[in-house]
């Protein structure tokens, strides 16, 4: 059976802290062509700048080479193909997938399907695994440790799949968690029921300028205007939060702002010339951790 990373619960604490070290490697010596012999099908049927296109440069500078889609316009499901019969036709085509898709649960359903390992690039609402790796990367790098830190998530926590990932993920390092959205956008009962049998301290609050000075971590999310089904609900809830220059005058000298990307309107641009800002950065660590995943995946 291949090994897939599908949720960020398929890598133990230990195979997350060797990831990372790997990530490290990769970042002081990115070109490593050593999946020459390899094909990556990166299969995008849901938009995406960042995940694609560093997954993409990941696979090129690791040798391999990259086949795929990101346009389901110019595809068979077009005419009605299923995810069953896709996936089983890439999967003899290819060494390793990589699969965005808009549906909750569609990667594991791929990875139940295909022969070779199946990367979740992002299934709806549910996960996005190896955007927590390069999270965790992040902090670890901005932070020097992962333990012991105060992470203030920001934003849409109902339907952000990043938040999500990288609350489980951070459970293994002891953190504390504040929660700041609005009512509408709360992190759902499911991961608050999993802090809760873990011990881990949360607190949820609206007011985002409640949370700023003590926080190590805040990581701001767009609010997900596609998962919305009413679009008055989305209005009513889009611009209500913007973080700007002003509001960070009181924050610890370490706090680092992390983003998933694509910000909308939740960060002012005047932030990003700050010392805190560190979202740019963070999408580049995206390539030595993909690097480090699709190796480790590979089994090189
Ligand atoms: N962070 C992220 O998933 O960005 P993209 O949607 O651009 O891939």
């Amino acid at each position: 059976m291949p090994k897939h990373l599908i949720s960020i619960h398929d890598f133990s604490r230990d195979e997350i802290l060797e990831t990372l070290s790997l990530a490290r490697e990769f970042e002081k010596n990115p070109r490593q062509p050593i999946l020459s012999d390899k094909i990556v099908a990166s299969i995008f049927f849901e938009p995406s700048t960042r995940t694609r296109l560093s997954f993409e440069t990941a696979a090129n500078r690791l040798g391999a080479r990259v086949i795929g889609f990101s346009d389901i316009g110019n595809t068979s499901v077009t005419k009605g193909e299923t995810l069953k019969d896709t996936i089983k036709m890439v999967s003899n085509y290819s060494d390793l997938i990589v699969i965005r898709h808009p549906l909750d649960g569609s990667a594991r359903y791929a990875s139940e399907i295909s022969s070779v390992p199946v990367i979740n690039a992002g299934d709806g609402a549910n996960q996005h695994p190896t955007q927590t790796m390069l999270d965790l990367y992040s902090i670890l790098k901005t932070q020097g440790k992962l333990e012991n830190l105060k992470i203030n998530m920001v934003g849409d926590l109902k339907y952000g799949r990043t938040v999500h990932s990288l609350l489980q993920a951070m459970s293994h390092f002891n953190p504390e968690f504040l929660f700041t959205s609005p009512d509408e956008l709360k992190m759902p009962v499911e991961y608050k029921e999993y802090l809760t049998n873990l011990n881990i301290p949360f607190s949820e609050t609206k007011n985002l300028s409640k949370g700023l000075d003590d926080s190590d971590i805040i990581y701001m999310t767009r609010v997900q205007r596609e998962r919305f089904t009413d679009p008055i609900e989305y209005e009513r809830v889009k611009n209500f939060y913007s973080l700007n220059l002003s509001m960070l005058s009181g924050c610890k000298p370490n706090m680092k702002i992390l983003h998933p990307l694509p910000r909308v309107n939740e960060i002012s641009q005047d932030v990003d010339a700050s010392d805190h800002a560190y979202y740019f950065e963070q999408a580049e660590n995206g390539v030595y951790t993909r690097m480090a995943i699709i190796s480790k995946l590979l089994g090189k």
